[in-house]
This record gives C-alpha cells, sequence and structure tokens, in this order.
C-alpha cells in the first residue's frame, strides 16, 4: 500500500496583518472618532475574542447556537439536497463546529468536493481548515481569510456552489450593509447556486436580553475585549473598571443592541490614530447589533436581492431559521 498523504490545506490570505491593522484603524478612527460612538463587532475576534465566543455558544442562556445545530443536524440532508451544490462557502465560518453537520449530509449525498470557510479570524480559521483535512479526507479545503464587508468579489469560483452564513452573523450587519451584501453575494452567484442563511428569530425581549447578559459574565467579558484589543493593538488607554457591559432590546429595529457604557467622564486616547475622545457619565460605544428576524421577512430581503426562497427550516422552539434561496434560471 503507498503511504497516504493528507492533502494540504489551501489558504488565500486577503487580509494580511498590515491590512487587518489597516482596517482597524480605519473603524476604529471613523466610529470612536464621532458621535454616537461605534466600533463593528468584527474585531472582537482575536484569539481570545474566538475563545469567548466559544465558550457563550456554551452557555444556558444562549440557545442559538443549539437551536441552529439542531436544524442541521434534523434537516442537513434535506439542505443538502436541495442545494446539490460541490462547493460550500461559509462566510464567517469561525471553528466550523456546527458546519460539520452539514458537511456529513452534503458527503452522504455524494456531490461535494470543496469546503471554503472564509473569516477576518486567521488563527481560528487555520486551525479548524488543518482539523477539517484530517478528519474529512478527500475532501478540498481551501480556506479564505478575508473581511466579509470588502472580499466578497475574491471568492472561489466554479462548480455548482452554496454560500452560507450561518450562526445569525448575517444579523450584526447593519440592515443597509446587509443588503449590500446580499446584492453583492446575489450578483456574483450563477444559476442555480444557492445561499444558506441562518437568523434568530424575534421573540421575548427578556429571554433575547439574557443571552446576551449572562449571568456569569462571559458575554460581558467578550464585550470588553474589543477594548483589551484596541489597548494592545492600537496603544489606546481604555481602563476597562470603567466601562459597563450593556444589553439591550430595541423594540422598533428588532435587534439587540451590546455596548459599553462610560462609567463617570473620561478621556481615552488611541495613541496610534493620534485620537483623544472625551466620554461622558453614562455615553456608550455601540459594538454590536444582532437584528433578529421573521421568516417572511427574510424572504422579503432575499427576494429584494434577486433570489427565491426554496425552503426554511426551524428548530422545535422555533427559535432559529435557516433559509435556503436560490439563484433563478435554471
Ligand atoms: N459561524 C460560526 C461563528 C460565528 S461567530 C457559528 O455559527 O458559530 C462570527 C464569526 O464571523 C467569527 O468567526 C468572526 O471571526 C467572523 N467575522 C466577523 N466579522 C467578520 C468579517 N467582517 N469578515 C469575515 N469574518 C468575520
Ligand atoms: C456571531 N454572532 C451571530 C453572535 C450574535 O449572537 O450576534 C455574536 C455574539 N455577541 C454576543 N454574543 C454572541
Amino acid at each position: 500500500m503507498p503511504p497516504t498523504h493528507p492533502t494540504e490545506v489551501t489558504l488565500d490570505v486577503h487580509l494580511g496583518p498590515d491590512e487587518l491593522m489597516a482596517g482597524m484603524r480605519h473603524d476604529a478612527l471613523h466610529g470612536l472618532g464621532s458621535r454616537p460612538r461605534e466600533l463593528p463587532p468584527t474585531w472582537f475576534y482575536d484569539n481570545v475574542g474566538c475563545r469567548l465566543f466559544d465558550a457563550i455558544t456554551e452557555l444556558e442562556e444562549y440557545y442559538p447556537t443549539r437551536a441552529e445545530r439542531s436544524i442541521l443536524i434534523d434537516y442537513g440532508d434535506q439542505i443538502a439536497k436541495a442545494s446539490q451544490a460541490d462547493t460550500f462557502i461559509e462566510l464567517g465560518s469561525g471553528t466550523s463546529d456546527k458546519t460539520r453537520h452539514l458537511l456529513d449530509a452534503m458527503l452522504q449525498l455524494g456531490q461535494l468536493e470543496r469546503y471554503v470557510p472564509f473569516d477576518v479570524a486567521e488563527p481560528t480559521l487555520r486551525q479548524a481548515a488543518d482539523q477539517l483535512v484530517g478528519e474529512y479526507p478527500g475532501l478540498t479545503v481551501h480556506g479564505v481569510v478575508g473581511d466579509f464587508r470588502h472580499h466578497l468579489h475574491l471568492l472561489p469560483a466554479g462548480g455548482r456552489r452554496m454560500l452560507a452564513v450561518l450562526g445569525g452573523t448575517i444579523g450584526n450587519l447593519p440592515p443597509e450593509d446587509r443588503a449590500v451584501m446580499l446584492a453583492t453575494l446575489s450578483a456574483q452567484m450563477a444559476p442555480g447556486d444557492t445561499l444558506l442563511i441562518g437568523t434568530d428569530l424575534v421573540k421575548d425581549p427578556a429571554r433575547l436580553v439574557l443571552a446576551y447578559d449572562d449571568h456569569a459574565g462571559v458575554t460581558a467579558a467578550f464585550n470588553r475585549n474589543v477594548l483589551v484589543r484596541l489597548n494592545r493593538e492600537l496603544g489606546a488607554n481604555f481602563d476597562l473598571a470603567r466601562f459597563e457591559h450593556v444589553a439591550l432590546f430595541d423594540p422598533d429595529n428588532e435587534w439587540i443592541e451590546m455596548r459599553l457604557r462610560s462609567v463617570g467622564d473620561q478621556q481615552v486616547s488611541v495613541g496610534d490614530l493620534g485620537l483623544t475622545i472625551d466620554l461622558l457619565d453614562g455615553e456608550t460605544i455601540r459594538t454590536e447589533i444582532s437584528a433578529k428576524f421573521r421568516p417572511e421577512g427574510w424572504q422579503a430581503e432575499s427576494e429584494a436581492a434577486g433570489l427565491e426562497l426554496v425552503s426554511q427550516w426551524f428548530d422545535p422552539a422555533g427559535d432559529f431559521c435557516l433559509s435556503l434561496s436560490a439563484k433563478p434560471g435554471v
């Protein structure tokens, strides 16, 4: 028997250390330098942030990961059959942990050739990709390090593709950016390509807020970690003890907001940006929106981008929804 060699991972890096720092500098300058203060959630995900997110997914209060996993287990075969994809591109793939249920179903069907995990967090992506090639011999794993707000034109082409954004990450984009992302994806999909989107659903606000303000304080640590990152990587001097974690539900927009609230008036400087900001007592920095959806609302959004809804699947409690849409034309 000839020796078997594990398949190598291919990795396209569109966001090397310089581009990553430039992106962070740009977002911090624009977001912190004007009111209302804001930081995009993209910058949560350094190594510590990725680990904290993993810990969040294990929390009793944080139901979305469990709910989406149950849909993937129960209906992965239906999703695989409906997509008929040989190439599966996942945006914001993280550890690709629950994705494995879908990979299993797609491989079982016998058409999947290539998995393309795409993420801004290079170390997490590399680790996931390395593990996947070991676990799935014969599957081509082609990782892409990039920012899905800027690099969607660089997705690998070819094959019958299913694009996916799981976990509710699509809801972390403001609605205008979400519409741009959907339109950009739709424009590059060929007839028969599909888009699989995981959306957390509107529900009791008290339950939603608890999911983002857990008793153990893991989400608070995840939120504050973005300041730790700015201190380390942009020479800022945020005093963590003077920022409180806030999670609130905005009923008009039907989204959760995470914020960091200044305890007392304070001045913070971001050395590498030459930026000094004066924060008033109680003033907040918005660090994330996490939109909650209605199934028909998602259908309307995807149709507005020129896609046709194929099917929607729900967990038994009706907390979360996976929607598959197709580019018409076949
Ligand atoms: N899909 C996984 C991970 C969700 S956490 C799940 O469902 O559990 C969100 C993931 O999106 C993280 O891995 C983070 O690094 C990635 N991410 C956040 N902003 C991004 C951006 N602008 N471009 C690419 N990836 C991004
Ligand atoms: C990645 N994203 C879908 C998570 C969410 O629920 O919006 C990030 C998160 N923020 C706080 N907890 C989890």
